[in-house]
């Protein structure tokens, strides 16, 4: 009888590890944890906030994975550590609904942390990043891009008003995209007195 036990206990033990590895693995749903039970539409600043800090490492996490090819990957790397210039995460309508997260590079912190409406001119070398996620009318948490500008001298790419638009996947992949129409056309429509910067809105900007 003795033997019988202790060869059963094994299997059992080696088939709840199956299951735990299985669910850990499966990518789609990682953020599944951070779920809420309320529309996106319907979140505080609290509740948007709160879920910014339950996706927190692992939206890093996802961005720093794998190559950047065309991307420089320090900025990947570095930009949690610039300057936050929103205190939390405030939804746009306009970058597909999500909640967003700026940061802006030593660079730019002078300039962007004054959120002027007029005459700004940004340093070449600024770099803005913007976190994103979304949460769908159940209460569904998705990790978003990570959006990136960066600001070259002075001539290079005048159609964009010198910026370089780039975006991360969750899943780390630059995304490949045409970034006059996808980005730039509506930056410079929008915000051309402003150096082509949108500013997270007033509510959430962070304090010099
Ligand atoms: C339809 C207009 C629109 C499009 C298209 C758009 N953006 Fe934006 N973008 C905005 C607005 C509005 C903000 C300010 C949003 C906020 O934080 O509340 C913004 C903010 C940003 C910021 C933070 C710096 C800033 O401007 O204050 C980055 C970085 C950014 N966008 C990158 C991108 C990239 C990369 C793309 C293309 C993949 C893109 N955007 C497409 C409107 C747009």
């Amino acid at each position: 009888m003795k033997t019988v036990s202790s060869a059963i206990a094994p299997v059992a033990f080696a088939i709840t590890l199956a299951c735990v590895s299985a669910a850990d693995v499966s990518p789609a749903r990682a953020e599944a944890a951070c779920d809420v039970d309320k529309p996106g539409s319907e979140l505080s600043l609290m509740d948007a906030a709160k879920l910014w800090h339950c996706l927190n490492e692992d939206l890093v996490a996802g961005y720093r994975t794998g190559d950047k090819r065309w991307i420089p990957e320090e900025f990947i790397n570095d930009y949690r550590s610039w300057k936050a210039a929103s205190d939390f995460p405030a939804a746009s309508s306009v970058h597909g609904g999500r909640f967003l997260v700026t940061f802006v590079n030593p660079v730019g912190e002078k300039a962007y942390m004054q959120f002027a409406e007029e005459g700004v001119k940004m340093p070449e070398g600024s770099v803005l990043a913007k976190e994103s996620y979304t949460v769908d009318e159940k209460g569904h948490v998705a990790k978003g891009p990570l959006f990136i500008m960066q600001k070259v001298a002075e001539g290079t790419s005048p159609v964009t008003g010198d910026w370089y638009y780039m975006a991360v996947a969750p899943t780390g992949e630059p995304m490949a995209m045409d970034v006059i129409t996808a980005c730039s056309a509506c930056h410079q429509a929008s915000f051309g007195k402003r150096d082509g910067m949108g500013y997270p809105k007033p509510e959430a900007r962070a304090k010099p």
